[in-house]
Protein backbone atom coordinates (compact mmCIF):
# COMPACT_ATOMS: atom_id res chain seq x y z
CA UNK A 1 0.00 0.00 0.00
CA UNK A 2 3.09 2.45 1.45
CA UNK A 3 5.07 1.70 -2.37
CA UNK A 4 1.82 2.84 -4.51
CA UNK A 5 0.86 5.61 -2.58
CA UNK A 6 4.39 6.86 -3.08
CA UNK A 7 4.19 6.19 -6.69
CA UNK A 8 1.11 7.72 -7.31
CA UNK A 9 2.28 10.65 -5.85
CA UNK A 10 6.10 11.00 -7.11
CA UNK A 11 4.14 10.35 -10.79
CA UNK A 12 1.26 13.38 -11.02
CA UNK A 13 3.69 16.27 -10.27
CA UNK A 14 5.61 14.39 -13.28
CA UNK A 15 2.95 14.47 -15.42
CA UNK A 16 1.10 18.28 -14.81
CA UNK A 17 4.55 19.85 -16.87
CA UNK A 18 3.36 17.46 -20.05
CA UNK A 19 -0.41 18.28 -19.22
CA UNK A 20 0.31 21.98 -19.57
CA UNK A 21 2.07 21.51 -23.00
CA UNK A 22 -0.84 19.60 -24.59
CA UNK A 23 -3.20 22.05 -23.24
CA UNK A 24 -1.13 24.72 -24.77
CA UNK A 25 -0.41 23.47 -27.99
CA UNK A 26 -4.03 22.83 -28.64
CA UNK A 27 -4.89 26.15 -27.29
CA UNK A 28 -1.97 27.67 -30.03
CA UNK A 29 -3.02 25.81 -33.11
CA UNK A 30 -6.98 25.79 -32.75
CA UNK A 31 -5.83 30.23 -32.57
CA UNK A 32 -3.74 29.37 -35.29
CA UNK A 33 -6.02 27.61 -37.66
CA UNK A 34 -8.94 30.37 -37.33
CA UNK A 35 -6.95 33.39 -37.32
CA UNK A 36 -3.76 33.33 -39.31
CA UNK A 37 -3.79 37.44 -40.44
CA UNK A 38 -2.42 38.47 -37.27
CA UNK A 39 -0.77 37.12 -33.97
CA UNK A 40 0.43 38.54 -30.35
CA UNK A 41 3.70 40.00 -31.00
CA UNK A 42 6.26 41.42 -27.68
CA UNK A 43 7.03 44.86 -27.84
CA UNK A 44 11.17 43.39 -27.83
CA UNK A 45 10.70 41.55 -30.94
CA UNK A 46 10.22 45.35 -32.32
CA UNK A 47 12.86 46.75 -30.55
CA UNK A 48 10.51 48.48 -28.41
CA UNK A 49 12.68 48.72 -24.75
CA UNK A 50 10.97 51.64 -22.10
CA UNK A 51 8.14 54.53 -23.03
CA UNK A 52 9.17 57.92 -22.52
CA UNK A 53 8.08 61.32 -22.31
CA UNK A 54 9.69 64.02 -24.43
CA UNK A 55 8.84 68.03 -24.55
CA UNK A 56 9.49 69.59 -27.95
CA UNK A 57 9.71 73.26 -27.81
CA UNK A 58 10.32 75.46 -31.51
CA UNK A 59 8.19 78.15 -33.43
CA UNK A 60 5.51 77.71 -36.56
CA UNK A 61 5.82 80.38 -39.09
CA UNK A 62 2.52 81.08 -40.93
CA UNK A 63 3.85 82.62 -44.13
CA UNK A 64 0.21 83.79 -45.95
CA UNK A 65 1.65 87.03 -47.50
CA UNK A 66 4.41 88.22 -49.94
CA UNK A 67 6.42 86.96 -52.53
CA UNK A 68 6.99 83.52 -50.89
CA UNK A 69 4.42 82.03 -49.29
CA UNK A 70 4.25 79.00 -47.37
CA UNK A 71 0.54 78.53 -46.81
CA UNK A 72 -1.54 79.19 -49.70
CA UNK A 73 -5.13 79.08 -50.37
CA UNK A 74 -6.28 75.92 -52.22
CA UNK A 75 -10.12 76.18 -52.15
CA UNK A 76 -13.02 78.02 -50.76
CA UNK A 77 -16.92 77.69 -50.42
CA UNK A 78 -18.76 79.82 -52.78
CA UNK A 79 -19.99 81.99 -49.30
CA UNK A 80 -16.69 82.02 -47.47
CA UNK A 81 -16.22 85.60 -48.12
CA UNK A 82 -19.29 86.58 -46.43
CA UNK A 83 -18.66 84.32 -43.51
CA UNK A 84 -16.99 86.41 -40.43
CA UNK A 85 -15.15 83.43 -39.64
CA UNK A 86 -14.29 82.71 -43.38
CA UNK A 87 -16.40 79.13 -43.01
CA UNK A 88 -15.28 76.63 -46.14
CA UNK A 89 -11.66 77.78 -46.57
CA UNK A 90 -9.04 75.36 -47.45
CA UNK A 91 -5.35 76.29 -46.96
CA UNK A 92 -2.34 74.31 -47.67
CA UNK A 93 0.69 74.75 -45.76
CA UNK A 94 4.63 73.74 -45.67
CA UNK A 95 5.37 75.98 -42.82
CA UNK A 96 9.04 76.43 -41.34
CA UNK A 97 9.72 75.18 -37.97
CA UNK A 98 12.59 77.07 -36.15
CA UNK A 99 14.26 76.76 -32.81
CA UNK A 100 13.51 80.55 -31.81
CA UNK A 101 11.29 83.22 -32.73
CA UNK A 102 12.99 84.46 -35.67
CA UNK A 103 12.61 82.61 -39.17
CA UNK A 104 16.24 83.00 -39.71
CA UNK A 105 16.96 80.80 -36.32
CA UNK A 106 18.16 76.99 -36.69
CA UNK A 107 15.01 74.97 -38.99
CA UNK A 108 14.19 71.70 -36.99
CA UNK A 109 11.81 71.05 -39.41
CA UNK A 110 8.46 71.95 -41.39
CA UNK A 111 5.26 71.31 -40.82
CA UNK A 112 3.40 70.28 -43.70
CA UNK A 113 -1.12 69.55 -43.88
CA UNK A 114 -3.79 71.47 -44.18
CA UNK A 115 -5.89 73.91 -41.90
CA UNK A 116 -9.41 75.07 -42.71
CA UNK A 117 -11.86 77.39 -41.14
CA UNK A 118 -14.49 74.52 -39.65
CA UNK A 119 -16.73 76.83 -37.43
CA UNK A 120 -19.38 79.37 -37.99
CA UNK A 121 -19.51 80.95 -34.86
CA UNK A 122 -15.74 81.26 -34.46
CA UNK A 123 -12.45 81.64 -35.93
CA UNK A 124 -11.64 77.80 -35.27
CA UNK A 125 -9.47 75.55 -37.49
CA UNK A 126 -9.56 71.99 -38.10
CA UNK A 127 -5.77 71.49 -38.29
CA UNK A 128 -4.45 68.53 -39.81
CA UNK A 129 -0.65 68.16 -40.05
CA UNK A 130 2.69 66.32 -39.76
CA UNK A 131 5.70 67.69 -38.39
CA UNK A 132 8.51 66.60 -40.36
CA UNK A 133 11.86 66.84 -38.41
CA UNK A 134 15.05 67.55 -40.04
CA UNK A 135 17.11 68.15 -37.23
CA UNK A 136 19.56 66.29 -35.30
CA UNK A 137 18.30 62.86 -33.87
CA UNK A 138 15.01 63.59 -34.84
CA UNK A 139 16.02 64.00 -38.47
CA UNK A 140 13.43 61.95 -40.70
CA UNK A 141 10.76 61.36 -37.98
CA UNK A 142 7.01 62.82 -37.52
CA UNK A 143 4.43 63.78 -35.60
CA UNK A 144 0.89 63.55 -36.98
CA UNK A 145 -1.68 66.04 -35.47
CA UNK A 146 -4.94 66.25 -35.65
CA UNK A 147 -6.97 68.80 -34.08
CA UNK A 148 -9.25 72.04 -33.59
CA UNK A 149 -7.23 75.36 -33.45
CA UNK A 150 -8.86 78.12 -32.30
CA UNK A 151 -6.41 80.67 -33.15
CA UNK A 152 -7.61 83.69 -31.17
CA UNK A 153 -7.17 82.00 -27.69
CA UNK A 154 -4.16 82.50 -25.73
CA UNK A 155 -3.47 78.45 -25.95
CA UNK A 156 -4.62 75.90 -28.04
CA UNK A 157 -4.42 72.32 -27.64
CA UNK A 158 -3.98 69.57 -30.60
CA UNK A 159 -4.08 65.92 -29.89
CA UNK A 160 -0.91 64.37 -31.50
CA UNK A 161 -2.26 60.74 -33.38
CA UNK A 162 0.67 59.18 -33.88
CA UNK A 163 4.30 59.32 -35.75
CA UNK A 164 6.92 57.67 -37.62
CA UNK A 165 10.58 56.78 -36.94
CA UNK A 166 11.95 57.62 -33.35
CA UNK A 167 7.84 58.40 -32.64
CA UNK A 168 6.42 55.25 -33.70
CA UNK A 169 3.98 54.43 -31.09
CA UNK A 170 3.43 58.32 -30.34
CA UNK A 171 0.60 59.82 -28.72
CA UNK A 172 0.43 63.45 -26.70
CA UNK A 173 -0.74 66.73 -27.25
CA UNK A 174 0.44 70.40 -28.49
CA UNK A 175 0.20 73.52 -27.17
CA UNK A 176 0.42 76.50 -29.90
CA UNK A 177 0.52 79.96 -28.67
CA UNK A 178 0.57 82.79 -31.23
CA UNK A 179 3.37 85.19 -30.57
CA UNK A 180 3.10 87.62 -33.13
CA UNK A 181 0.15 87.76 -35.83
CA UNK A 182 0.58 90.95 -38.50
CA UNK A 183 -2.88 92.00 -39.12
CA UNK A 184 -1.70 93.36 -42.38
CA UNK A 185 -0.03 90.27 -43.94
CA UNK A 186 -1.73 87.62 -41.80
CA UNK A 187 1.61 86.24 -41.27
CA UNK A 188 1.51 84.48 -37.64
CA UNK A 189 4.75 83.14 -35.21
CA UNK A 190 2.84 80.59 -33.48
CA UNK A 191 5.17 78.78 -30.25
CA UNK A 192 4.44 74.99 -29.87
CA UNK A 193 4.88 73.09 -27.00
CA UNK A 194 4.57 69.22 -27.80
CA UNK A 195 4.55 66.22 -24.70
CA UNK A 196 4.58 63.20 -26.21
CA UNK A 197 5.05 59.59 -24.83
CA UNK A 198 7.10 57.24 -27.58
CA UNK A 199 10.04 54.91 -27.44
C1 LIG B 1 -3.83 31.07 -43.98
O1 LIG B 1 -4.84 30.09 -44.06
C2 LIG B 1 -5.34 29.86 -45.37
C3 LIG B 1 -6.50 28.90 -45.30
O2 LIG B 1 -6.25 27.87 -44.37
C4 LIG B 1 -4.19 29.35 -46.27
O3 LIG B 1 -4.65 29.13 -47.60
C5 LIG B 1 -3.08 30.37 -46.28
O4 LIG B 1 -1.98 29.89 -47.01
C6 LIG B 1 -2.64 30.71 -44.85
N1 LIG B 1 -1.68 31.80 -44.89
C7 LIG B 1 -0.55 31.79 -44.23
C8 LIG B 1 0.30 33.01 -44.36
O5 LIG B 1 -0.21 30.87 -43.52
C1 LIG C 1 18.71 64.80 -42.49
O1 LIG C 1 18.70 63.57 -43.20
C2 LIG C 1 18.85 63.70 -44.60
C3 LIG C 1 18.64 62.35 -45.22
O2 LIG C 1 19.31 61.34 -44.52
C4 LIG C 1 20.21 64.31 -44.88
O3 LIG C 1 20.39 64.48 -46.27
C5 LIG C 1 20.31 65.66 -44.20
O4 LIG C 1 21.59 66.23 -44.38
C6 LIG C 1 19.99 65.54 -42.72
N1 LIG C 1 19.89 66.88 -42.14
C7 LIG C 1 20.46 67.24 -41.00
C8 LIG C 1 20.27 68.65 -40.59
O5 LIG C 1 21.10 66.46 -40.32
Amino acid sequence: MATVATAATTTIPKLIPILLIILLSTTLTSAKSNNNFSKTLSPKSLGLKKQKLSHLHFYFHDIVGGKNPTAVRVAQAAMTNKSPTLFGVLVMMDDPLTMQPEPSSTPVGRAQGIYSSASQSETALLMVMNFAFTHGKYNGSTLSVLGRNAVFNTVRELPIVGGTGLFRFASGYAQAKTRTFDLKSGDAVVEYNVYVFHY
